[in-house]
């Protein structure tokens, strides 16, 4: 199986939604990817496309982190999906590997994300990282950071800003 990693294209759009409904359950994170691109806060969207079909998605969008002294803009990782029958062949590693990378070469320093530790951690985010970091996610077990300018958060607190495309998913502990 060949899989191409690349940058999401305007026509990918309804493919993307689709990979996300069908991947939650329900078009909620379809609908939160509309609104973070239409509304301007994603930063990094890429695809997985298997013999010329989108078949995985990742997505990456700013958020604010507010503290007394300093406000500073970190990224979220959320949502992303892979069709089910294309999982568990490394398609969703890609995703992450690439996109980390590309949140880099941006200038990004810190990401955060509300999900499964044992996936997560394989890519460095952890829930130490996150701990002076509140947000509406915050004391769930899967709350983590990830640095990608190492030592950025030592020392850190703030509270976690998510944009308002947001609001519809805090208090549903999707975890993504
Ligand atoms: C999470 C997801 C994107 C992984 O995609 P994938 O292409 O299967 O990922 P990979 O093949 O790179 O990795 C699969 C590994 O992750 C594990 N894994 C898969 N889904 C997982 C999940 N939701 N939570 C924790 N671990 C998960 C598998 O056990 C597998 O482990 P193994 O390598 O030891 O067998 C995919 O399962 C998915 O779309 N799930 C539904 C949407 C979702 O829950 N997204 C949020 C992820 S927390």
């Amino acid at each position: 199986m060949t899989c191409i990693i690349r940058k999401e294209k305007e026509q990918d759009r309804s493919a993307v939604a689709n990979i996300n409904t069908i991947s939650f359950g329900s078009p909620a994170e379809a609908d939160l990817v509309k609104s973070l691109q239409s509304q301007g806060y994603a930063v990094v969207s890429l695809v997985a496309e298997v013999d010329q079909q989108v078949v995985g998605h990742i997505l990456f969008s700013r958020v604010l982190v507010v503290s007394e002294s300093k406000t500073w803009t970190a990224l979220s990782l959320a949502p992303m999906a892979v069709l089910p029958e294309y999982r568990r062949q490394g398609i969703g590693t890609r995703l992450i590997a690439a996109g980390l990378e590309a949140c880099r070469a941006q200038g990004h320093s810190a990401i955060v994300v509300l999900g499964d530790p044992a996936y997560y951690s394989r890519f460095g985010f952890s829930s130490e990282l996150a701990l002076d970091l509140d947000s509406p996610y915050a004391g769930h077990s899967g709350w983590m950071a990830l640095e990608l300018t190492p030592g950025i958060l030592a020392g850190r607190s703030g509270h976690v800003e998510y944009p308002p495309p947001f609001q519809a998913l805090v208090g549903t502990e999707t975890a993504h």
